[in-house]
């Protein structure tokens, strides 16, 4: 059976309305999914693929394009316009949109959590000699004494003569000096030598200041030294003596357990031994009872579990003489303080040449 199609004229209009109604909705339904798509999109790279999805070749709305030409020219009109209509008003929506993403990362960047663990700074710190240096100096500064500076690189008049150290005395070799290989060293105080000693400033201060008067020299010092654990080629001294009427031994005595216990503590043990220094007269060293072993002994103090900590002496009347101070009139005492030896015990470093190295992870943790 043959089946015949007939043409009805009004059905035909009817299926062109219908047509028409329905690309326009399609139309419309493509807008607003496309619209409301956009507003949602979080970053540049959703509008992207949103842009594709709707205006790309492929997109939604060229697949209705391609279905202009089944229309008729009138309606086709009308159809475009709408479709027009959509594209621009989608492009219009991702411009838009593209703008409201940026601006909202832009003030994004001024936010920040309050929460979050921060980057902290590294901020150096005082070296452990520099924190106990500056102790020190407090400590003397409190019983009345100046502070002085002195070249590190010394004459031999005031690192010896100056100090009642005669020519080829054996004392001097107890400095265990080092000289410089150089003719240009002679000078008319003799040669140059890297100081063994802070006392040299004495000479230096006694020619000049007028007295009474107390004085502390902190500096650094050179030694022929077999480097250990407790001795090295250079090394800080501070250097302290003072010039008055009437001052006793036990002046000196009494100074020494000041100062030794404001900086270890009051309950420091110190003793006292006889030695020699021919500027001092006489002559005494200060042991603390070593603090890394307490007194058991160990290789910082030679097991002997103390540890010499200040050589000191009432100022030996040839020295006074030599700067032009009348040894009748007047007399002191002078002592020295070993600050490397100070800050190793202080901080029970068992080898003082962790104090030269430039490690910031060892050195900040003082
Ligand atoms: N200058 C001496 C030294 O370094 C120490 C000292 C200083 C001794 C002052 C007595 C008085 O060996």
């Amino acid at each position: 059976m043959t089946l015949r199609v007939r043409f009805y004229p009004d059905v035909h209009r009817g299926i062109r309305e219908y047509l028409n109604k329905f690309m326009h909705g399609e139309i419309l339904n493509i807008k607003n999914e496309a619209l409301a798509q956009i507003m949602d999109a979080k970053d540049a790279s959703e509008l992207e693929n949103l842009r594709v999805l709707y205006l790309g070749r492929q997109g939604k709305l060229n697949s209705l394009i391609k279905e202009l030409k089944k229309l008729k020219t009138e309606d086709r009109k009308q159809i475009g316009t709408a479709l027009n209509d959509a594209k621009n008003a989608i492009q219009d929506a991702l411009t838009a949109q593209k703008q409201n993403i940026a601006a909202e990362y832009a003030n994004k960047k001024e936010w920040f959590d309050l929460t979050i663990p921060g980057k902290s700074p590294v901020i150096g710190n005082l070296h452990a000699q520099t924190k106990v240096l500056s102790e020190i100096l407090n400590i003397f500064t409190y019983l009345g004494y100046q502070v002085a500076d002195g070249p590190d690189i010394e004459t031999d008049y005031y690192n010896f003569e100056a100090l009642n150290f005669p020519k080829d005395h054996p004392a001097r070799d107890a400095q265990q000096t080092m000289f410089f290989d150089t003719s240009e060293t002679n000078t008319k105080l003799g040669t140059y030598v890297p100081r063994t000693h802070t006392s040299a400033m004495q000479g230096r201060v006694m020619e000049k200041a007028k007295p009474p008067f107390r004085v502390v020299v902190p500096g650094r010092c050179f030694r022929y030294e077999q480097v250990d654990s407790a001795h090295g080629v250079e090394f800080w001294q501070v250097e302290g003596f003072m010039v008055d009427k009437n001052i006793r031994f036990t002046d000196l005595l009494g100074t020494i357990d000041y100062v030794l216990k404001s900086l270890f503590g009051q309950n420091t043990k110190i003793r006292f031994a006889c030695t020699y220094f021919p500027f001092v007269e006489p002559g005494l060293d200060a042991y603390i009872e070593c603090t890394v072993c307490k007194g058991k002994g160990c290789s910082f103090c030679k097991k002997t579990g103390w540890s010499e900590i200040m050589p000191a002496g009432m100022i030996h009347p040839n020295v006074l003489k030599k700067s032009g101070i009348n040894p009748d009139e007047w007399n002191g005492f002078a002592f020295a303080i070993g600050l490397s030896r100070v800050v190793t015990l202080k901080y029970k470093i068992d080898d003082l040449r962790i104090l030269h190295t430039p490690v910031a992870r060892m050195l900040r943790q003082f």
